[in-house]
């Protein structure tokens, strides 16, 4: 509760840039990869976002809370104590969580807010579970090549301005979530937000340098767009009264200790704890940030406000060595994502080698090489494409797609493609809730990269995000977490663009077991793949698991991307079977919960050293 916090720097990660053109044929699995041409190694855009603030530090800092009545970890301080007074008055995990989803919003603007979306995994007492999908989508008025230029190239219009941001799903799904399965009035699960916005929330060290972050890189943009040749005045205005809304009335920058308010979002709550969901897609605030939207340039209409609708799914159900893993489906590849990595673990046995090892890591990053040419190119919104879900949750798949693993030697990524042939052509929070009757929450949400569009809608508080950038802007080329995705995912109106998130609930014997989920993009799912394997595999406790080093590979670019914890003798190991390895400051921010297997205590660990956060149990 009382986390330890390290200063350090860490390097922005430059992502190599690949250019790929992947064949998509019919055809059934094949377990003969397609080579993948690749154009280019170097190039690609900076990962975006409060991952590459420049000061933070990496650190094997956790807080850890235990006690048997409910636990709660999140990435801010107050959203924790938020969720824990639900509990303790008598909530339920999905009213906690839905109280710690909207304050976060208020506490942790990077990430939170009620711009974006996000994907949530409950799971209940007596052994059933479900998943919500409240990912954003493409509004009426998308279209596939909205993000490129004349000339054919990927502009920045899917990762800053009203252009980037998808129809937000976040006060919808959090609605759906109470309506179906909360207890407590509405009004009760959102009026803390309400009070953190409107008497304020004394900042902490983190999130007053996200503030500060977030005003240095809306200064840049409105400089660019000042100089532009034609002026969007509207999107300027809009850009200014963002910043505004980041500092102090006097212009300067918030420091760790100061109180901050927010009047603008405090009144979009208050409409919301008044009116539910519906104030926020229907009626004159829905009307005012369509109207407010279309001046600055963006495509949003009251139209797509009015016919947004999350989706309850039936998560991705799987054993794993003993345990049942419960985990989000497509949109989201997270599920598919993590099914295949922990699926390889068992083909490779990767359970009988020490964790740290050489064989190891090189195991397990071809893995995640093939697994990630599976996720890049087949999967997609399920509404808009066929996704090969049975045969890529499967595990004689699996074994046939790993069994080209070489045990000395890296495949090079250019020589994977996908498994399966296609008929058709920094900012993510998690936080983990768990009630005394064993009632489970695992929500991941997210703007995508820090702050969103980095612009909010005038007068609302509303952040916009750029969700927008998840999708494939062109076959090929990278997204701004180097993703290189494929025709599947390829932006149409209505449509979810392809998400990591992995918010994941383990059983055992019908017990819970842990509850987990983490930020960062494409690392998401590796993250959380680590902390589960590490969990049942090596009986490690969770706050060991958490601080560990990690360690990713998405398939391109072909580079090994590590923490820069990473023992110097393992890289150079790495390195000689063939492995390219980048450095970088730290991956993901993963808050989770665990059962003691004997016990039954909670366990709470908030994973601090990589960006602070706070867990708290009773
Ligand atoms: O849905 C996704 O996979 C991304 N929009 C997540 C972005 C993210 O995690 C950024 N955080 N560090």
């Amino acid at each position: 509760m009382h986390p330890l916090r390290l200063a350090g720097l860490s390097a922005a990660l430059l992502l190599a840039a690949c250019k790929s053109s992947p064949s998509h044929e019919e055809g059934k699995p094949k377990p003969a990869p397609v080579h993948t041409p690749l154009a280019s190694d170097a190039g690609a855009p900076p990962v975006t976002g409060p991952d590459d603030v420049g000061a933070r530090p990496t650190s094997t800092a956790t807080d850890v809370a235990t006690g048997r009545g409910g636990a709660v970890t999140s990435a801010e301080k107050n959203a924790t104590a938020v969720g824990i007074s639900i509990l303790k008055k008598g909530g339920n995990a999905v009213d906690a969580a839905v109280a710690v989803g909207l304050a976060l919003s208020v506490t942790h603007p990077s990430a939170g807010n009620i711009g974006g979306g996000g994907f949530m995994v409950i799971y209940f007492p007596d052994g059933r579970s479900t998943t919500i999908d409240y990912r954003e989508v493409a509004p009426a008025k998308a279209s596939r090549d909205m993000y490129l230029d004349k000339a054919g190239n990927p502009t920045e219009d899917s990762r800053r301005g009203p252009r980037a941001a998808g129809i937000p799903g976040d006060v919808a799904g959090f609605a759906m979530a109470h309506e179906k399965y909360g207890s407590l009035p509405w009004k009760d699960v959102v009026m803390p937000a309400v009070e953190l916005a409107r008497a304020g929330h004394v900042l902490d060290h983190f999130h007053a340098e996200d503030l500060a972050w977030a005003g240095r890189e809306i200064d840049k943009y409105i400089g660019e767009l000042e100089a532009a040749p034609r002026k969007n005045d509207a999107l300027i205005a809009a850009l200014k009264e963002t910043v505004g809304l980041f500092r102090k009335p006097d212009g300067s920058a918030f420091k760790p200790g100061d109180t901050w308010t927010e009047p603008a979002l405090a009144g979009t709550l208050e409409g919301i704890a008044a009116g539910g969901a519906n104030a926020f897609y229907r009626g004159p605030l829905a009307r005012k940030m369509a109207t407010e939207v279309e001046k600055m340039g963006g495509i949003w209409t009251a139209a797509d406000l009015a016919a947004y609708k999350p989706i309850e799914r039936k998560p991705i159900i799987f054993d794993y060595r003993g345990h049942t893993v419960i985990t989000m489906p497509p949109p989201s590849a997270g599920g598919i994502t993590l099914r295949q990595i922990l699926g390889a673990s068992e083909v490779l046995g990767l359970d009988k080698l020490e964790w740290d090892s050489v064989d190891r890591i090189h195991l397990y990053v071809e893995a995640l090489r093939r697994v990630y040419a599976d996720r890049n190119q087949l999967v997609a919104d399920p509404a808009f494409v066929k996704v090969p879900l049975e045969t890529m949750l499967d595990v004689k798949y699996l074994t046939r797609r790993m069994s080209d693993i070489k045990k000395d030697r890296a495949t090079p990524s250019k020589e994977v493609g996908a498994g399966v042939q296609l008929v058709e052509k920094p900012q993510t929070t998690h936080f983990s809730v768990v009630d005394g009757k064993g009632m489970a929450v695992a929500n991941t949400y997210t703007l995508n990269g820090g702050f969103g569009a980095r612009v909010a809608i005038p007068g609302t508080g509303v952040i916009m995000n750029d969700e927008m950038d998840d999708f494939t802007a062109k076959v090929g080329a990278p997204n701004m977490f180097g993703l290189v995705q494929g025709p599947q995912n390829a932006i149409a109106p209505k449509k979810r663009m392809v998400s990591s998130m992995t918010p994941t609930v383990v059983t055992r014997g019908g017990k819970l077991r842990l509850v987990c989920g983490s930020p960062g993009g494409p690392t998401i799912s590796t993250t959380v793949a680590q902390i589960v394997l590490q969990v049942i595999d090596h009986d490690r406790p969770l706050d060991q698991a958490i601080a560990a080093t990690r360690i990713h590979h998405q398939w391109l670019p072909d580079t090994i991307m590590h923490e820069e914890s990473l023992d110097k003798a393992t890289a150079k190991a790495l390195a000689a079977r063939g492995h390219k390895l980048t450095s970088r400051g730290r991956i993901g921010h993963a808050n989770c919960i665990e059962v003691d297997a004997k016990t039954g205590e909670l366990r709470a660990v908030a994973d601090t050293g990589r960006d602070g956060g706070d867990a708290d149990a009773f």
